[in-house]
């Protein structure tokens, strides 16, 4: 765990892109030995939506970037970084964050892609978090998106029920105001679960496919997430109790009831999306803070858990003053 010091960082603004095309549990029906009820109940999930065929994840990435910067009031060529967060970049080389940065014509801006399954977002948070404290740079773009179409088995219904495409996004910069920063962050991964969900090349397939044990992943997360927290709070010099709201990975309402009744902090502070929009893995986090702030439900103040986790296994937090 690590206390941020240095510079303070605060959040300067957000956005999000959610494409247009909606599939309901009802569409897979059609199709899968599924239904809807099965969905829901072990899911929360209700509707996802799909990138169509022209967009991919760097152009999800840019619509929600440029919201981000506009809600920021920055103008693109004052960033000093875009950092993507994504399992589904547009290609292998080069990272789609170069491509997004073109895009938005940020020509003051490096850029490079995190891969950390579920975590990307929050990972890519901290260590931009960490160079602009240190005074590296004044102006990050923390961007997740995500494209799954293609990296999807649409006959696996273990899977493919599952997620969902999306980007969001967020400007980080260096605070004014003493108060208002982050105040700590950690990174955990534990490699030996590495197998539990990865999207790789299989025989007979054209492109990589994600896979998923799901019951597993299901355990290591309720088993260790919940006391990853406790600890990340306790070094942090708070309890779960006293978080004023957090701003949680979307992967299963089952996962987050269970986090809240474990942590014994109240269920009421949080927003979940994930019946609109499914796992949107490194984009869920980055979406969900979007609609956490324009929902206007963190106030002046607050203290904020944000925490995910996801392919690796890795898992992370961090804490922000509002
Ligand atoms: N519709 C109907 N039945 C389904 C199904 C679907 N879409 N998907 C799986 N099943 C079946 C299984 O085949 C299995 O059938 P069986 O008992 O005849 O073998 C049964 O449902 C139970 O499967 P299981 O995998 O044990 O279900 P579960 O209660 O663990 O729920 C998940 C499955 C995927 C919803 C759940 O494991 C989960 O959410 N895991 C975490 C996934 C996650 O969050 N991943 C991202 C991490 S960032």
């Amino acid at each position: 765990m690590t206390m941020i010091n240095g510079y303070p960082v605060k959040i300067a603004g957000t956005g999000k892109y959610i494409p247009e095309k909606i599939m309901t549990n009802f569409d897979f029906e059609k199709f899968l030995d599924t239904s809807n009820e099965w969905i829901e109940s072990r899911t929360g999930i209700k509707k996802r939506h799909i990138a169509s065929k022209e967009e991919r994840c760097s152009d999800l990435a840019f619509k929600a970037g440029a919201a981000a910067l506009e809600d920021a009031g920055i103008s693109a060529g004052e960033l000093d970084l875009i950092v993507v967060a994504t399992d589904t970049p547009d290609t292998y080389c080069p990272c789609t964050a170069a491509k997004v940065q073109g895009m938005l014509g940020a020509e003051k801006a490096g850029a490079y892609d995190v891969i950390a399954g579920c975590t990307g977002s929050l990972t890519a948070m901290l260590t931009a978090i960490g160079g602009i404290s240190s005074g590296v740079w004044n102006n990050v773009l923390v961007i997740g998106s995500e494209d799954f179409a293609e990296v999807l088995d649409w006959n696996d219904r273990s899977t493919c029920i599952l997620f969902g495409d999306g980007a969001g996004a967020c400007v980080l910069s260096r605070s004014d105001d003493e108060n208002v920063r982050f105040i700590s962050g950690e990174l955990l991964a534990d490699g030996k679960k590495y197998d539990l969900i990865t999207i790789d090349k299989e025989d007979g397939r054209d492109s990589p496919v994600l896979r998923m044990k799901g019951s597993e992943v299901f355990r290591f997360v309720n088993t260790h997430l919940p006391a990853f927290l406790k600890d990340f709070c306790d070094k942090s010099g708070i309890i779960p109790a006293d978080v004023d709201f957090w701003v949680l990975h979307q992967a299963n309402t089952r996962i987050i009831d269970g986090l809240f009744k474990r942590l014994g902090a109240s269920s009421e502070r949080t927003l979940t999306n994930l019946e609109n929009y499914g796992n949107t893995s490194a984009a869920s986090l980055m979406i969900t803070l979007d609609e956490t702030m324009k929902a206007g439900r963190i106030k002046s103040g607050d203290k904020v858990v944000f925490t995910a986790f996801g392919a690796g296994m890795t898992l992370g937090a961090l804490l922000y003053a509002a």
